[in-house]
């Protein structure tokens, strides 16, 4: 791909597009051992070697990321008063990350992140069906009606009925008595609604749709509310175990091919 040396720049993290000019002026960047000043220079991002201050620049068009999304940070590239998990990500080098679909703020587990546009778009088109794997706690007792409903879908007051949806029951526990093998990321939160319930239940939740708050809207139709909710995979990335809340890494080249080839 032939671009212009300031959008390479600015694409590899050298600064904004406008203040990558000024950075080409003041510092010793080569376009194949030449030193340029000017930032219209096209380079070919497979074949041209540019260098700054003697350090060759390589050129990633997308980068991926896995990230374990902490309680308290928003799902968006960017805002002015809240973190995002985008600000997270402290060694990306695009300016257009954008994390695949949104999970709750209190929501923890796996996101995507990447500025890979069309691969985004594949994982979260309605017509695809990419199955999203949940570790739910939820007050009370679920039965067997309860996973009776979500695969018959459920009516949480869209236009439409939910899509079936897998819900499989791990364990039913006494409230305090946490069986369960998650911890919530906000014990503060967590022991409040404890106080309310006399069971909780801890079960995977199987989506192929991502509607606004699905997951709580869910149980709330059917009498519960969700205390933790944590995705597990989407499609076939499942979230590395090793990876504590907060903590990213890139995806593997398998990893990627899989997405893309999965959909
Ligand atoms: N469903 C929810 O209710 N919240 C999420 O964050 C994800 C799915």
């Amino acid at each position: 791909m032939l671009i212009r040396l300031d959008k390479f720049l600015a694409d590899t993290g050298y600064g904004t597009r406008s203040n990558v000019k000024q950075f080409i002026k003041k510092n010793a960047v080569l376009v194949d051992n030449v030193k340029v000043t000017k930032p219209d220079v096209k380079v070919d991002t497979e074949k041209t070697v540019v260098s700054v201050n003697g350090k060759e620049v390589r050129f990633e068009e997308f980068e991926y990321y896995m990230m374990n999304k902490p309680a308290g940070v928003i799902s968006a590239s960017n805002d002015e008063r809240e973190k995002t998990v985008v600000d997270l990500i402290s060694e990306k080098k695009r300016r257009d990350l954008f994390p695949v679909g949104r999970l709750d703020r209190d929501t923890v587990g796996l996101l995507i992140i990447t500025n890979d546009g069309k691969l985004s778009q594949k994982l979260l088109a309605p017509g695809k069906h990419v199955e999203k794997v949940y570790l739910v706690k939820v007050t009370g007792k679920l039965d067997e009606e309860d996973v009776k409903a979500f695969s018959e879908g459920l009516d949480i007051g869209d236009e439409k009925l939910t899509k079936p949806a897998g819900l499989s029951i791990l364990e039913v526990y006494e409230a305090g008595k946490d069986a369960g093998t998650e911890k919530a990321s906000s014990e503060e939160i967590y022991e409040d609604k404890c106080m309310s319930t006399e069971f909780i239940t801890e079960a995977h939740v199987t989506l192929t749709e991502g509607r606004f708050h699905q997951v709580k809207r869910m149980f709330e139709a059917r009498g519960h509310e969700v205390i933790f909710l944590k995705r597990l995979s989407m499609g076939s990335l499942k979230l590395d175990e090793k990876l504590s809340e907060g903590e990213y890494r890139r995806l593997t080249p398998e990893e990627i091919t899989s997405l893309r080839g999965g959909i």
